[in-house]
């Protein structure tokens, strides 16, 4: 029997007592209205193996439309990954959520996080994600991302010249993995040896796929792998953050010079630098959040790009001129990124189609009513992309790939949230933008391609994926 589903049926037997009691002894909601329409589905479980099977089986939407469908276009109930839950659907729920952080709502991350990343535990994750965000704008912000861009297209050029040049056939979705995770390595922690990346890739991909599971702590489930892959990268990382900060001590490393010289040397509010498992928790949420994601939409550019020879040669005409503009083994910058403007509304039209993360949870930090539903404190709200993404009041023809819609003042608010919204929103947007775009120079700079298997499943595993890895054939330009 597959083994989650076996991890479900234990799960079942050791809750049913628990949740038979909480059926029969819960409190009364003192709100005024009705809680939204919906269904909690089996104790415990409620509608778990609904949300995360839909996923598997490449249909992330499908939970969100059908409900939308029966219950409500804009908000209906549910419970998954042990919580009740209420789904925030459409522009004007996106809205509310995103505007009412720390007024209403505040983020919220699956148990399963905590488990992953304990150091977490010690304080409330809205403490650890103030912390999180006080360190990163001084790295992440576009001015001072931008001396970054020649770096991206270094390690991409060695990318290319080591993993694609010469060979016939690619499998793209590790490739775009091994790229992403390069550069995090060397932007996040100054690491340059690929052998030494290497040693850290495998283990984070077990990491992803435990985050959006249920929190069962039993040999081989996947939240299990995901906690034993943690605690090794952590022990990994501690022996970084060690040496960092001796060749801080002895001016050997420049307090600039990546991600982990910034937070070694940060101090909180009360003059406190951060411990070292602290740091180690940091760096690795944000390898996991900076290293999927962007190998998801990086995959899915390549992908689409397949598909529509019309939409690969416009992306070729724009990255060609750029190309014949630079001197012999100059590196790209700032001014070129610029000009990028075709190739990252066709990124972004992938990440609408397929948006690397699906949705995430805000949690009610108070009773409240919205749209006459009442919504108890505590429930965990959750926002879809695709509530909108594919919705044809927001983008018409939802199922055409047209980057056109990103042209001029694009889509409107609240519609195109592949990076959420908000005080929460993704912190490493423009991080993602830039390795996107000098991913994209550097491919169809060098090839054409096609697609081996012509229907390939898509799983969402949280992430979107090639159930294959997306093969494709590759075809060198000629010189
Ligand atoms: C295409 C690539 C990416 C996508 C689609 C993406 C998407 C998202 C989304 C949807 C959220 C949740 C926002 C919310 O709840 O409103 C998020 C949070 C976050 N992302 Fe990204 N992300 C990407 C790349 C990155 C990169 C490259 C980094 C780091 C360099 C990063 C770091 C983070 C962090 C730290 C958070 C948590 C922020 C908080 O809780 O305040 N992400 N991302």
């Amino acid at each position: 029997m597959d083994l989650f589903f076996l991890s479900m049926l234990l799960l079942l037997l050791v809750s049913l007592p628990l949740s038979l009691g909480f059926l029969l002894f819960r409190p009364k909601s003192q709100l005024p209205g009705n809680l939204p329409p919906g269904k909690m589905g089996l104790p415990f479980i409620g509608e778990s193996l609904e949300f995360l099977s839909t996923g598997r089986k490449g249909y992330p939407e499908k939970f969100i439309y059908d409900r939308m469908a029966k219950y409500s276009s804009q908000v209906f109930k549910t419970s998954i990954l042990g919580e009740s839950a209420a789904v925030f659907c459409g522009t004007a729920c996106n809205k509310f959520l995103f505007s009412n952080e720390n007024k209403l709502v505040i983020s919220w991350w699956p148990n399963a996080v905590n488990k992953i990343f304990p150091s977490s535990l010690q304080t409330s994750s809205k403490e650890e994600a103030k912390k999180m965000r006080s360190m990163l704008p001084g790295f992440l912000k576009p001015e001072a991302l931008q001396r970054y861009i020649g770096i991206m297209d270094g390690i991409a050029q060695r990318h290319f010249d080591s993993n694609w040049d010469n060979k016939q056939e690619v499998i793209v979705f590790p490739l775009a993995k091994r790229f992403t995770f390069w550069l995090a390595c060397r932007l996040f922690m100054s690491i340059e040896d690929p052998d030494h990346v290497a040693k850290f890739a495998d283990p984070f991909n077990v990491i992803a796929s435990g985050i959006i599971s249920i929190p069962i702590d039993l040999p081989g489930t996947p939240f299990n792998r995901a906690i034993k892959a943690s605690k090794f990268i952590r022990k990994e990382l501690l022996v970084i953050i060690k040496q960092r900060k001796m060749d801080l001590a002895d001016n050997r490393a420049s307090p600039t010079q990546d991600i982990l010289s910034h937070m070694l040397l940060a101090r909180d509010g009360e003059g406190q630098y951060m411990n070292e498992l602290d740091i180690a928790d940091k760096i690795l949420g944000l390898l996991i959040g900076g290293h999927d994601t962007a190998s998801a939409a990086i995959t899915f550019v390549v992908k689409y790009l397949a598909e529509l020879p019309e939409v690969y040669n416009e992306v070729y005409k724009e990255q060609m001129e750029i190309a014949k503009s630079k001197a012999p083994g100059e590196l790209l910058n700032w001014e070129d990124i610029q000009k990028m403007r075709y190739s990252w509304n066709v990124a972004c039209e992938v990440m609408r189609l397929a948006p690397p993360l699906q949705g995430s949870f805000r949690e009610a930090i108070t009773d409240f009513v919205y749209s006459g539903f009442s919504i108890p404190k505590g429930w965990k709200l959750y926002w879809s992309a695709n509530s909108t993404h594919r919705n044809p009041e927001c983008f018409p023809e939802p199922e055409n790939f047209d980057p056109s819609r990103f042209e001029g003042n694009g889509p409107a608010p609240y519609t195109y949230v592949p990076f959420g919204g908000g005080p929460r929103m993704c912190p490493g947007k423009e991080y993602a933008r830039l390795e996107i775009l000098v991913f994209m120079h550097n491919v169809v700079k060098r090839f054409k391609w096609e697609k081996l298997l012509k229907n390939e499943k898509i799983i969402v595993d949280p992430m979107p994926m090639p159930a294959k890895g997306l093969p494709v054939s590759l075809y060198p330009h000629k010189a």
